[in-house]
């Protein structure tokens, strides 16, 4: 089912979201699946279940290749539930990014370039990744939004940050 997509302004956005502590149940497999839906409706690349209102640390992204990374393997569909991310090394990256929660907007975010992340499955199996470039930018978006944080809070250059249309961006930045 296509949920509503909270936007920035709802206290539900800010929240710490809740570990989940159990798996195979049927409320987790529809949480799942709503994300799914929502996200695909929408075109996203990612989704967190607190942008529909779960304050579960439940995040899904992948699918479509992404035009600033051409040589970048497709970020493989995941659901990763329950995440603990490290940065490798010290070097971070800037890039566009937009948000679900922030619709019509983009603004120029600094991420850590390489990180490893780990976290559950939706069976609640264990396990982790190394990752770099857009992969790495989408997981740590998806992962602020399950500690209260949007993308805006993150923008160092407020002159970088404005309405899509407005700025005139190059290449088409997806939503998160
Ligand atoms: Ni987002």
């Amino acid at each position: 089912m296509i949920r509503e997509v909270l936007r920035m302004g709802d206290a539900r956005l800010l929240r710490v979201a809740r570990p989940v502590s159990e798996f195979g149940t049927a409320q987790l497999a529809e949480l799942l699946s709503d994300m799914r839906d929502t996200m695909a409706h929408l075109g996203g690349a990612g989704l967190a279940a607190p942008q529909i209102g779960v304050d579960l640390r439940v995040v899904i992204f992948g699918g479509r290749s992404n035009p600033r990374y051409p040589e970048a393997p497709p970020v493989p569909d995941t659901v990763l539930i329950n995440p603990e991310l490290t940065p490798f090394g010290e070097e971070e990256e800037e890039d566009w990014e937009g948000c679900l929660s922030v619709p019509g907007m983009r603004g120029w975010v600094p991420r850590w370039k390489r990180l490893y992340y780990s976290g559950q499955d939706e069976n609640g199996r264990r396990f982790e990744r190394r990752v770099d470039g857009f992969h790495a930018r989408v997981v740590q978006h998806e992962c602020d939004h399950l500690d209260g944080i949007l993308y805006p809070m993150r923008i160092r250059d407020f002159r970088r940050f404005g309405y899509t249309d407005a700025l005139n961006l190059p290449v088409a930045v997806a939503d998160e």
